[in-house]
């Protein structure tokens, strides 16, 4: 057993250790919520829950890539309203760009698409997009690149960009359900193994392969879930620690245990 207890005060004397050195991070959706953009499987709130209309089939079929090649428009829709730009970084993207600046932050695995990792000032190097961003796109067809202003353009006035070339749908280069996971992801899964702790936060953990990296960790490295409510295997191991609530509560907490609560204020107001 590594640390401890399973509370705050045990996880921050194992932070502060000469042990604790390569931090990975896994996050979902929940990590943006505050920022205003609805989770995916939140019951009332999440995005799956209000998407009726838009006509789906089921609510998966927006992100699903065969039911995009026939019809683009429920994409197109929600991209226009999920576009980056409009959103700021949470608490919770300051405490990551924290754990950077402190040298503990190896590599940020992230579901999201919104980009806001990079916004609140993580370095790209740390920061595996696994599902893809709106940073570039594709014709579905061809596979040409497409211009980023014209796309930019398209998705503001909700209009459908097509291919110059072929006349196919383009699509942003957001991973999705038929496609595979970005070379860079798969490459970095090694590393895992050189793991001293895992932040895994605000995510159901339900969608594969990225549920999985949470048990690619040595046995002997403590596991952290901070989320609304306990998911995966959090629990079946004897260093998991499990802190229900809203992350950004979660966060200042944490921080404040850690004497980096001033730092997380300056970072998060600038
Ligand atoms: P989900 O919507 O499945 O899960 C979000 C999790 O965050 C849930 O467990 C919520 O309870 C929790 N949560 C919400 N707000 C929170 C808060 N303020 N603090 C802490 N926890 C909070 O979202 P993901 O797990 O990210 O894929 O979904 C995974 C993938 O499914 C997405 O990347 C997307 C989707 O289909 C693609 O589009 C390919």
């Amino acid at each position: 057993k590594v640390l401890s207890g399973k509370d705050i005060p045990s996880l921050v004397k194992y932070m502060k250790s000469k042990d604790c050195k390569n931090v990975f991070l896994m996050l979902g959706a929940g990590v943006s919520t505050s920022a205003g953009i609805p989770d995916f499987r939140s019951p009332e709130t999440g995005l799956y829950s209000n998407l009726a209309r838009l006509n789906l089939p089921h609510p998966e079929a927006v992100f699903e890539i065969n039911f995009f090649r026939r019809n683009p428009v429920p994409f197109y829709t929600l991209a226009h309203e999920l576009y980056p730009g409009k959103f700021r970084p949470t608490i919770t993207h300051s405490f990551i760009r924290l754990l950077s600046e402190k040298s503990l932050l190896h590599t940020c695995f992230t579901q999201n698409i919104d980009t806001l990792e990079r916004r609140a000032g993580v370095p790209d190097d740390k920061i595996i997009e696994a599902h893809g961003s709106f940073a570039t796109q594709r014709c579905v067809d061809c596979g040409e690149p497409y211009d980023d202003e014209k796309m930019k353009e398209h998705i503001l006035e909700k209009k459908i960009a097509k291919c110059p070339e072929c006349g196919g749908y383009v699509k942003p280069d957001i991973v999705f359900f038929g496609e595979g996971l970005p070379p860079q992801f798969i490459q970095s899964l090694p590393n895992l193994r050189k793991a001293d702790l895992l932040i895994v936060m605000g995510t159901s953990l339900t969608v594969q392969p990225f549920a999985s990296l949470a048990g690619m960790v040595d046995t002997t490295c403590p596991r952290v879930l901070i989320n609304l409510d306990r998911v995966g295997d959090f629990g079946s191991r004897s260093d998991d620690v499990v802190l229900l609530g809203k992350c950004d509560d979660i966060v200042r907490d944490l921080c404040k245990e850690l004497g980096w609560e001033e730092e997380l204020n300056e970072l998060w107001e600038t």
